[in-house]
């Protein structure tokens, strides 16, 4: 099957307006008012309808990773394929394609328990895209939200996963340890791309599955002054800050790291690599950044 990006994530949370002041004050995402309820507020980055879901729930946590696949007969395909490899999927349900916007999708795990929904016809907003801070927009154009990376305690049955059965593609795979003492333990990471140039859309961190869900989602501005914008937005709205700024190795991304409310990290970054995969060799890399990214994990 060919996954063509990522189109959402959803999101569940105690406390809606958090949500909203966050991605109002601090992210620069624009609130969808006529989708959004009491129960439900609907976030965009561009013409689509929607980018974040968040809805109102008992916890505070990352619920699901949408895919965009390209059409009815492409979601066949992908459904048929997910038969033969014994697979499981249940269909959207009415309400579901209601609330995704789309015109069909199905629910499934990844082996580490990873929500994810596939799904076609994702339906766009009627009004144009205006951010509410001052910037141009999001990088989505040809290349989906941005980038999700999951969990995953037996990383190489996930990345099998990802890369037999639903099609990915091999970015690069990092091995190194955390931190400079000798016996640092190592950290081990997939980066995966679907059938778009952006470097990764998916990425496995070799870990239990964290709390909150995720370790982290990534969207793309325009430029390097709007990373450093909203990294002042961020300060000024007393947000953790996960990362400081730095470049990383592998996707070129210039970008500091952000805890969103239901407590997993936002990376907001710029200058993302758009591979051409008809010329790219799979990346090895030996450190996750060329400078800085220099990570403080929230006090408990
Ligand atoms: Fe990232």
């Amino acid at each position: 099957m060919k996954i063509e990006s990522l189109s959402y994530v959803s999101i569940e949370t105690t406390d809606l307006q958090e949500w909203d002041d966050y991605a109002k004050n601090v992210v620069g995402l624009m609130k969808n008012e006529s989708l959004s309820d009491d129960h439900n507020l609907y976030l965009r980055m561009d013409e689509k309808a929607f980018r974040f879901h968040i809805q109102t729930g008992g916890s505070k946590k990352f619920i699901a990773a949408g895919l965009n696949i390209r059409g009815k007969e492409e979601f066949e395909v992908a459904k048929n394929e997910l038969t033969s490899a014994n697979i499981e999927f249940a269909d959207f349900s009415d309400e579901l394609i209601a609330a995704r916007c789309v015109e069909n999708g199905i629910t499934l795990k990844d082996p580490a328990g990873n929500a994810l929904e596939i799904s076609y016809g994702g339906a766009d907003a009627d009004e144009p895209f205006l951010s509410p801070q001052d910037i141009k927009g999001f990088i989505t154009k040809g290349l989906g939200f941005g980038h999700v990376v999951f969990a995953a305690p037996d990383l190489e049955v996930a990345h099998s996963f990802y890369i037999d059965t639903l099609g990915f593609g091999d970015s690069d795979y990092m091995n190194f340890p955390m931190g400079p003492a000798p016996d640092a333990p190592e950290v081990k990471l997939h980066f995966m791309h679907c059938d778009n140039p952006r470097h990764h859309t998916v990425a496995l961190y070799e870990s239990p599955i964290p709390p909150s869900g995720l370790i982290h989602t990534m969207v793309e501005v325009n430029n390097v002054d709007e990373v450093g914008h909203g990294l002042d937005r961020a300060m000024q709205n007393n947000v953790h800050i996960s990362s400081s700024l730095g470049r990383h190795s592998n996707d070129m991304m210039v970008s500091f790291y952000m805890q969103t409310p239901s407590g997993f990290d936002l990376e907001f970054g710029y200058d993302g690599w758009q591979v051409d995969w008809e010329t790219f060799t799979k990346q090895e890399s030996k450190i996750p950044s060329f400078w800085g990214h220099a990570f403080s994990p929230p006090e408990s």
